[in-house]
């Protein structure tokens, strides 16, 4: 199976696309609602818990971890590389390597939670790969809320959006990162905020590709996979908004598992 976990349902955007391109493989998700949102915790507690969702998803079969949360990937990648002898995937890499391939001028915004702005690794991926890029970063901390309540129209969100990306907007940035999973879901308010000409990059698909290119060169790990079965979508908390949420993402209805 391929174990894929985030805070809350936002990382179901990167299970779809793994879905989307990986059809053939079972997948096993754990958003972890009880705690989230982890972008306004502490690395050590993000830490804590992406190690504890990793032994999770190994223990209902996964072969393969997907970091399907910016936050953790952002903090807690090196520590459950070093905990779990599995292939670790995370959302950052990908997200900067579009960025950088597809931007002109180098301007470059990001947004994310505290603890991905905060942890500087988007300037320092993107710096090490376009020494002249100018990287702008802005931590949106009500965003993954917001979703997580199923407030995707209000105008609230509306609000809370022009505040954030105006910077971005001043600094003229011709890429933007969603540097969160959940903004996927925001994606059409944000583009008509950032308007057309700004590129924005969602790093789902290039996940879900980077996986099968692993998996077309290890043929070992890939029969290893379980392909029978249904995909699992566990949650350690039924939230009201989240199966809603999970059948927009999917556009099929997504049975939740509580879990504890
Ligand atoms: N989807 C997570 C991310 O990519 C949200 C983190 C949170 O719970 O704050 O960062």
């Amino acid at each position: 199976m391929i174990g894929v976990f985030d805070s809350g349902v936002g990382g179901m955007t990167v299970a779809r696309a793994i879905e989307q391109v990986l059809p053939e493989y079972r997948l096993v998700y754990f958003g972890d609602l009880a705690r989230t949102p982890y972008g306004s915790k502490s690395p050590q507690a993000i830490c804590r818990y992406s190690l504890e969702n990793s032994e999770f998803l190994l223990k209902k079969g996964a072969r393969i971890i997907v970091i399907a949360c910016n936050s953790a990937a952002s903090v807690a990648t090196e520590e459950i590389r070093r905990h779990f002898p599995v292939p670790v995937f995370e959302v950052i890499t990908p997200a900067v390597d579009a960025a950088v391939n597809g931007s002109i001028s180098g301007r470059i915004g990001v947004i994310g939670t505290r603890a991905t702005v905060g942890s500087g690794i988007y300037e320092q991926l993107i710096r090490a790969r376009r020494g002249d890029a100018a990287v702008f970063s802005q931590p949106c901390p009500l965003l993954v809320p917001l979703v997580e309540e199923g407030w995707l129209q209000r105008r609230e969100t509306k609000m809370i959006l022009r505040r954030y990306l105006a910077p971005l907007r001043d600094h003229q940035v011709d890429t933007l990162v969603l540097g969160c999973t959940h903004y996927p879901i925001l994606k059409e308010l944000i583009r008509r905020r950032v308007g057309k000409k700004t590129a924005i990059v969602d790093s789902s698909a290039a996940v879900a590709r980077a996986i099968r290119s692993h998996l077309d060169a290890d043929p070992a790990l890939a029969a290893t996979l379980q392909r029978d079965g249904e995909n699992c979508y566990y949650v350690s908390d039924v939230t009201p908004a989240a199966s809603q949420i999970a059948s927009m993402i999917f556009g099929r209805s997504v049975p939740l598992q509580k879990v504890d």
